[in-house]
């Protein structure tokens, strides 16, 4: 088939790439020439295991251009639109500026029975509005919404195999249509038998949000369990493993330590309260403002046992920072918990060396005052505290014994939790988790 993505960030360029991929013909589209020119010369401009080789393959194939021109989506019989919905400056909405301008610009080349087909995250009653748009405009075009729950890390993959596939769809034969031409869009994963949910506009759109604050709250509950642990001295790494062995629970997003961050879920869960509040049901959704609070305050807890373990002065003393991006597998620094303790420790006047294997370029545009290395051996030289804040395999698989030769104290804050504590103290560390003894 013939398709557009109207957004080439983490998602739509991802969208492209695995659509090519799959065998369509594909058109990105951006209004950032610099990225354009990047991905049609087939370099992605962020990390994404598995993007270079889809994106190098579809763009030699010629099955995969790219274009700043949004003329050039004229002729795609759906027209995916991926672009950001950050939040708003000085509110938590959703800002939809981006969502409406591609829209906008979209309109002119719209032609009957094309599929306008929605992916971005937003506000419940978004897809009505813009339905009524495009209906208004006679161009014989209609508007269908399909959420991505794409992971960053495993992007490539959810999008070639997601674990379901939602269709938010207009009544009546408008709906039919689109039904049917999604299911050609997404025909290799309809062959696998994927979960499919076909339904309205604002349970599509609402699923989404909803999923994210799922997550969000399934993280933040261990992290609630974590502080109760820490008055208690149980232990929350335990306590998981233990709950997550009741299927109902599941072990998995219960893993305690400073908490989440990236472009989605801190503010999706922000954009959907305020929502919540605008329909009049801020109540039904209270709870995760709550959600949201104990989140942060796992940064603060890091920074407080950091401060604790220089003795209360952290002026001038070297902090070696594991870690920038918001999860491994991705240069992602958007509300990263990770970046956001480096920042305020420096602040704190703590010398701290940051290190990374992939965001430092991202963390450095955004906070040129800090200090980076590439090099784990340089962040750990002499240093009076370690703190380990994302889980990168070759940060999870740090020895101790080898950092302890490095290190001036051999004081560690695990804050992901993924240090055997045991063994860390067999090397001489003293050792601080996050709710755990
Ligand atoms: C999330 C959703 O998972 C995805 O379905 C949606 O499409 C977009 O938002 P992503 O932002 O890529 O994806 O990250 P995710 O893997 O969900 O992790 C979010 C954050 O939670 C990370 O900062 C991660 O470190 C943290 N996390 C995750 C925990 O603190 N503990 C856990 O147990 C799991």
């Amino acid at each position: 088939m013939k398709i557009s993505v109207i957004g080439c960030g983490y998602l739509g360029a991802v969208h492209a790439s695995a659509m090519a991929e799959l065998g369509h013909d594909v058109i990105g589209i951006d209004v950032d020439a610099d990225k354009i020119a990047r991905l049609a010369e087939g370099k992605p401009p962020f990390f994404e295991p598995g993007l270079p080789e889809i994106l190098t393959s579809a763009t030699a194939s010629g099955r995969l251009r790219f274009s700043t021109d949004i003329a050039d989506a004229a002729g795609s019989q759906v027209h995916f639109v991926a672009v950001g919905t950050p939040q708003k400056q000085g509110s938590h909405a959703a800002d939809l500026t981006y969502v409406d301008a591609a829209i906008d610009s979209l309109m002119p080349y719209l032609s009957p029975g094309d599929l306008v087909a929605g992916k971005s995250t937003v506000p419940v009653g978004t897809a009505a509005r813009l339905a009524k748009l495009i209906t208004e405009s006679g161009n014989g075009a209609s508007l269908v919404w399909n959420p991505e729950f794409l992971r960053e890390g495993f992007a490539v993959q959810d999008t070639i195999t997601p674990d379901r596939l939602v269709y938010g769809v207009p009544a009546g034969e408008a709906g039919e249509h689109a039904v049917r031409v999604l299911n050609e869009v997404y025909a290799s994963a309809i062959a696998a038998e994927t979960p499919l949910v076909i339904t309205d506009y604002a349970t599509a759109e609402l699923v989404k949000v909803s999923a994210n604050a799922f997550l969000a709250t399934k993280i933040s509950f261990i992290n609630a369990m974590a502080e109760i642990a820490e008055v208690t001295g149980a232990d929350v790494s335990q306590l998981a493993e233990a709950i997550g062995y009741d299927p109902r629970i599941g072990r998995r997003f219960l893993g305690a330590g400073v908490g989440f961050g990236g472009g989605c879920l801190p503010k999706d869960i922000r954009a959907f309260t305020a929502r919540a509040e605008e329909l009049g049901a801020g109540e039904s959704v209270a709870f995760l403002k709550e959600v949201d609070a104990i989140n942060l305050r796992r940064r603060k807890r890091v920074i407080d046992l950091t401060v604790a373990a220089l003795g209360g002065q952290p002026f001038g003393k070297k902090v070696a920072v594991l870690g920038l991006s918001f999860k491994p597998h991705s240069d992602d620094v958007r509300d990263s918990p990770a970046l956001d303790v480096a920042v305020q420790l420096r602040g704190l006047g703590a010398d701290v060396v940051a290190t990374d294997p992939q965001a430092i370029e991202n963390a450095r545009s955004r906070h040129p005052q800090l200090t980076y290395t590439e090099s784990l051996e340089d962040a750990l030289r002499d240093a009076d505290v370690v703190v380990h804040v994302t889980e990168w395999p070759e940060y999870r698989q740090l020895d101790p014994v080898w950092a302890a030769s490095l290190v001036r104290v051999p004081s560690v804050i695990d804050g992901r939790n993924s240090y055997d504590s045991a063994a860390w103290r067999a090397a001489g560390w003293t050792y601080k988790g996050l709710g755990k003894p």
